[in-house]
């Protein structure tokens, strides 16, 4: 039976990962894949969720399992955290899933539902797995402007145009801060126009949160679900822990929908739960129950929140450094849009070439559309990154 089968295509950012890992070079410098690094090129466990990591293992007496909708104390948390006081806890449905990428499977599989072969809109470019994943659930695929390779920044006013002509049957993507590949985000009142855009057309937002506390911080970056659940009657969000607690591995991940009362909230529920049981049956606990525990004590939640400070800050200042290094060396300001962005990521604009020559001759890896790791940046030698930048883009 296999033999009727093509193989399929590798993901290109494992792939690289491959291809980086087997290179001898011992001044090699990995851009590549979307892990965040501290400045010794590691992806560490923070200490908050060591320090819970110890207590959950402590403090457990069974492995039962522990139901289909996972762990409800992270769940509550976690919407806590992103939606605060903005919305009527009532109207929240809740489910955690393996990871964000889970969180955004359950969505679509209850969208098929909803809206048997809808149209999901995709921001231009967006996070390679959006658009498979949005195909492998039955939903039609198209594009919405984004992003201006020339100025790096967001082409807001093609976007917003693009968004005005749609209808109540289409379902849009949204990333709601650290915009990935590209790095270039909105601000809050571009939000306010997508907010009131959305009410107007009735078209149907899923927000795609995988990095909150990357960007701005953890209430500046929670902007756009706030303000989206408390303007339009309903909702869908994918929350990942995977960045913000680095917890990758384990799996993380919060479904939501938001409802316009009580009832459909709980309509919702209900079939989020019936997709789980029907595929995975429930998710792993390991890492919900930690961010549980950091979010619900202060000490821990505390330490989690500095830790997640100082690796936002460290992103911010890397930006800074690359961007003036650029600029001191060419003396122009092509490269100022890094600083300008926000998250792990920014989009470079080099092409396939240019980005497969820096691989080659310098050793330095991005995926293939030019987006850099931006944690991944050795800050000892920035300068060194700089030079092969402006030699390639020349
Ligand atoms: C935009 C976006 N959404 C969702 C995810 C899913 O993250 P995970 O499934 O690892 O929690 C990622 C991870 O890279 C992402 O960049």
């Amino acid at each position: 039976m296999f033999e009727t089968l093509k193989k399929a295509p590798v993901d290109k950012i494992f792939a690289l990962m491959g291809e980086y890992r087997a290179d001898p070079r011992k001044d090699k410098t990995d851009l590549g894949i979307g892990v965040y690094k501290d400045p010794t090129g590691e992806t560490p466990i923070m200490s908050a969720v060591k320090k819970a990591e110890q207590k959950v293992f402590a403090d457990a007496k069974t492995k039962t399992y522990v139901g289909v909708s996972g762990n409800r104390g992270f769940c509550d948390a976690v919407t806590d955290l992103v939606f605060g006081d903005a919305i009527e806890k009532s109207r929240i449905a809740s489910v955690q899933a393996p990871g964000g990428t889970g969180s955004i499977w359950v969505l679509l599989q209850l969208l098929n539902r909803a809206r048997p072969g809808g149209t999901m809109w995709i921001s231009d470019p967006s996070w390679p797995n959006h658009q498979p994943m949005c195909e492998l659930a039955g939903l039609n695929v198209k594009a919405y402007p984004y992003f201006d390779a020339e100025s790096g920044d967001v082409k807001f006013d093609e976007m917003l145009a693009c968004l005005d002509k749609m209808g109540p049957e289409d379902t849009v993507l949204l990333h709601a801060c650290c915009h990935n590949p590209t790095g270039a985000n909105l601000t809050n009142e571009q939000w306010d126009k997508v907010a009131a855009s959305l009410k107007k057309t009735g078209a149907f937002p899923l927000i795609d949160l995988a990095y909150l506390g990357f960007g701005d911080g953890l209430e500046a970056d929670a902007y756009a679900p706030r303000k989206l659940a408390s303007e339009l009657p309903e909702v869908m969000l994918a929350f990942s822990a995977s960045k913000n607690f680095g917890l990758y591995r384990e799996r993380a991940g919060c479904a939501v929908c938001v409802g316009s009362d009580e009832n459909t909230a709980a309509i919702a529920y209900s079939q989020m739960a019936n997709i789980i049981r029907a595929s995975y049956s429930q998710p792993p606990d390991h890492g919900a129950e930690i961010v549980r525990l950091i979010l619900s004590d202060p000490a821990l939640r505390a330490e989690w929140e500095a830790e997640l400070k100082e690796m936002r800050e460290r992103m911010v200042r890397l930006r800074v450094k690359l961007a003036d290094a650029i600029r001191e060396r060419s003396n122009a300001t092509d490269f100022d849009f890094v600083a300008r962005h926000r998250g792990m990521f920014s989009l470079l604009g080099l092409d396939k070439a240019q980005v497969e020559h820096l691989k080659l001759s310098n050793g330095i890896y991005m995926i293939d559309d030019s987006r850099i790791n931006v944690a991944g940046i050795p800050e000892d030698r920035v300068g060194e990154l700089a030079d092969a930048l402006l030699a390639v883009a020349r």
